[in-house]
């Protein structure tokens, strides 16, 4: 898988301007959803070249990232013109990133992509890693390729007009990322309020560090046939509370799942593989004082742990985790007893009084 390159920029505008002056392609498609077509698509539309685009918007929201949604941008690109020399730029959030990614994985076999991510989660996260798919079935990113993009260019300007619970969902992955990394990375992420006056310079040079731990282990392992499992850390039972709070009509924000999953998976950690207790109740206060409460009793956690077995990191039906031994190091391939599952959904439900 050929490797991409990930710049951080401040000046988007003349950054992107120079890199597709440089590039050699025959039509230029820019992807967006309503939103980013609204809000982002005007701050970059006066770069000569981005005017020479066809605009494809879908709808936004997780619940488009569909086949429907899928076959009208393969519909555009198709009676548009585009060909294998066509270029497919990515503007938008996580779901942009990953449908947008599909399309141009599959479309004449693939072309290339480019993506801009425009919130945190994408920033750090989704948009990073050649991670791309669409939901299918009932059952979220079920259809995808690992493709990655050419280029994805990151600029915080975009993160200043994320509202609160956004900007917080990106950062259980950058605490997951530093919690993977090392002591000095864990330190500075657990240091910062992004729920408070947001120190958008300091933001910014976080979000740079946090995408180079991702870029680190997807280049070692781009397959997650091994090492980029790492990068599952909270989302074992993070993504059973995502599927149930979906069941419940209240979806949960993924990054907020993510954090609540990460109190569980800590606690398992410490448990079963001498995490310190120290930092798991730092990790846990941490995660009360900025996240919403996950509410649930125990008479849904065998319901939790049907959806854990549905987990698609699962091999030979045995559940799947990452735990750590301490801040930067990882243990891939872990089994836990379903009750000392249990026990992690009562520490998560203790630390927040629930
Ligand atoms: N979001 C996890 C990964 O890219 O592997």
């Amino acid at each position: 898988m050929a490797n991409q390159h990930v710049v951080i920029v401040t000046n988007l505008k003349a950054e992107l301007q120079e890199y597709l002056s440089a590039l050699k392609y025959d039509k230029l498609f820019i992807l967006t959803d309503t939103n980013t077509r609204e809000k982002c698509y005007p701050l970059l539309k006066d770069i000569p070249l981005i005017q020479q685009g066809e605009v494809i918007s879908i709808e936004a929201g997780d619940t488009g990232k569909d086949i429907t949604q899928l076959s009208a941008i393969w519909r555009v690109l198709s009676e548009k013109g585009a060909s294998r020399h066509s270029l497919l730029i990515n503007l938008g959030g996580g779901m942009v990133t990953d449908m947008g990614g599909f399309a141009g994985a599959t479309f004449k076999r693939g072309i290339p992509t480019i993506n801009i991510p425009t919130t945190l989660m994408a920033s750090v996260d989704a948009a990073v890693g050649g991670k791309t798919g669409i939901n299918f079935n009932g059952l979220k990113n079920e259809i995808g390729a690992f493709y990655p993009p050419v280029c994805v260019f990151i600029d915080c300007m975009f993160l200043r007009t994320l509202d609160r619970d956004n900007l917080l969902s990106g950062y259980a992955e950058m605490l997951k990322h530093a919690l993977l990394s090392s002591p000095e990375d864990y330190a500075s992420v657990i240091a910062f309020d992004p729920g408070g006056a947001v120190d958008y310079a300091r933001l910014h040079r976080m979000v740079a560090q946090s995408v180079a731990i991702k870029e680190r282990i997807v280049e070692e392992d781009p397959r997650e046939l091994g090492i980029r499992k790492a990068l599952n850390l909270g989302h074992t039972i993070g993504h059973a509370m995502e599927s149930l709070s979906f069941k419940r009509g209240h979806p949960l924000l993924h990054g907020h799942a993510v954090a609540a999953g990460i109190v569980c998976e800590l606690y398992l950690s410490y448990k079963q593989c001498g995490f310190p207790a120290d930092k798991l109740t730092q990790v846990a206060y941490y995660i009360k004082e900025q996240y919403p409460p996950f509410f649930f009793d125990c008479s849904e956690y065998d319901a939790l742990y049907e959806l854990m077995t549905h987990d698609k990191k699962n091999e030979s039906g045995i559940i799947n985790f990452t735990l750590l031994a301490d801040t930067g190091k990882v243990r891939i391939n872990q089994s836990v007893d379903k009750a000392l599952i249990f026990e992690s959904l009562d520490f998560y439900r203790e630390s927040f009084g629930i």
